[in-house]
């Protein structure tokens, strides 16, 4: 690696373009730009030592420098500039960090992002997006500690420029409310602002992966600042079922302990208890103890995704919650038609009346219809199967010797039983 006197230094300084953030090099030296000690103090609020940091819209490479200098164990900038590139990749080497960053030349809307990070930073780049909600959602698949916004809310100087009086701005900044750029030839690359609520909501509410989301007001630009902490949940036992099932039921033994044995777990009295239907404008918070949770169990209604129109598993904002766990003990609750139809109708529908038990008759009759059931579970299988955290898949289902939790030793084994147990013949 070139060693830079300061003569070499000053040379970089004075021919190359360099602006926007500044960076401190040897010798009293620095790029001409803002310090942004903010956004440093809260990143590095928490040690960073070991971690590997992702910097979206890198620029000249300030915060990778920033991270590696402060314990980061890889840092890597994604930056489209091709100048930008080069004048980070000097710097770095005119720094000597060990190890360096990894600039790489990449769209963050057309690479395939294949790697999980610690801790991804998407600093003023969010209204330069052509597809800011997707970046959001991929990022958040991928990150695994926290993710920092420094997001471009319409401050008073964007709002002249956009023509938009005082009361637009008002409206906007109290409202869940995305504001679409003129996308004018003289800056095509503004393309949508977001209030500081809507991002908040589409990150807590849509993403439901966020453990807690601090807000600051940003001293850069009149901006604002979220630092998304991501949940993390060690092993989870997630019991899932269409309705009337024996859900409930099923995870009130589990935290009985009666299945401690057969799961593998000491103790179940205790652990956080989540039903995606009590989850809905709540913060993760306020179910889990702590962003890394070390067990808990979850109740899943398949029949859900169905009354509220998703049609898939994936498309369900709480399935997010499921895919903040690395390990899951999938217990699928899978009575008989017979069964399932019986306790449907003295649950839900006996001495009901009113919209919920319509719903609750059109599920019994569903529940006979030919591959209703089977398409149901096997969806849910195809789902568990896709995921990235380890599942081990168990069916509770009705034997000879009644009701017996099984442990499946692969999905086909899982498959089957939901074949054998759920297959109707069409009516001739
Ligand atoms: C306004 S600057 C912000 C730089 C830096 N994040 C900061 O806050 O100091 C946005 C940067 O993102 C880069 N950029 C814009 N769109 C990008 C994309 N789709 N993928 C990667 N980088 C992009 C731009 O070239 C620019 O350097």
């Amino acid at each position: 690696m070139k060693i830079y006197k300061p003569e070499d230094i000053e040379e970089f300084l004075s021919k190359e373009q360099l602006r926007y953030q500044k960076i401190d090099l040897p010798f009293g030296y620095s790029t001409p730009g803002h310090p942004r000690g903010q956004i440093k103090e809260i990143l590095f609020s928490e040690s960073i030592k070991g971690r590997s940091v992702l910097d979206v819209g890198s620029f000249l490479g300030q915060m990778c420098v920033a991270a590696l200098q402060n314990g980061a164990e890889r840092a890597v900038g994604l930056e489209l500039n091709r100048d930008r590139i080069r004048q980070a990749g000097v710097i770095s080497e005119i720094l000597q960090l060990s190890p360096q960053p990894e600039y790489r030349r990449e769209d963050i809307e057309s690479t395939r992002l294949e790697e999980d990070f610690d801790v991804v930073l998407l600093l003023n780049i969010l209204h330069h997006l052509r597809d800011p909600i997707g970046i959001l959602r991929t990022l958040t698949k991928r990150v695994k500690h926290r993710l920092i916004i420094e997001a471009a809310s319409l401050n008073r100087r964007d709002a002249k420029k956009l023509k938009l009086g005082s009361l637009s701005r008002f409206l906007f900044s109290r409202s869940p409310a995305v504001y679409v750029g003129p996308c004018h030839p003289k800056d095509l690359s503004q393309t949508y602002f977001f209030s500081e609520r809507a991002l908040t909501d589409i990150l807590s509410k849509h993403l439901m992966s966020y453990w807690r989301i601090d807000r600051y007001p940003s001293e850069f630009k009149g901006r604002f600042i979220l630092d998304c902490k991501k949940l993390s949940i060690d092993r989870m036992v997630l019991v899932a079922g269409c309705n009337s099932s024996g859900k409930s039921t099923f995870c009130e033994r589990v935290r009985q302990n009666e299945f401690s044995g057969d799961l593998g777990y000491d103790d179940c009295s205790d652990i956080p208890f989540v039903n995606p239907a009590k989850l809905w404008g709540k913060p993760l918070n306020s179910v889990f103890p702590a962003q890394e949770t070390s067990e808990c169990l979850m109740h899943y209604d398949l029949s859900l995704v169905e009354k509220f129109n998703l049609h898939s598993f994936e498309r369900d904002p709480a399935t997010s919650v499921i895919e903040c766990s690395k390990t899951i003990d999938a217990v699928l609750v899978a009575p008989s038609i017979e069964t399932l139809k019986h306790q449907i109708y003295e649950s839900e529908i006996k001495n009901k009346t009113g919209d919920g038990s319509q719903f609750h008759r059109e599920q019994s009759e569903r529940f006979g219809e030919p591959g209703y059931l089977l398409n149901l579970y096997g969806d849910w299988l195809d789902y568990l199967e896709g995921l990235d955290s380890s599942v081990t898949l168990y069916v509770f289902g009705e034997t000879p010797d009644g009701r017996r939790l099984t442990k499946c030793k692969t999905i086909e084994d899982a498959r089957k039983h939901i074949r054998d147990t759920y297959s109707v013949e069409a009516p001739v």
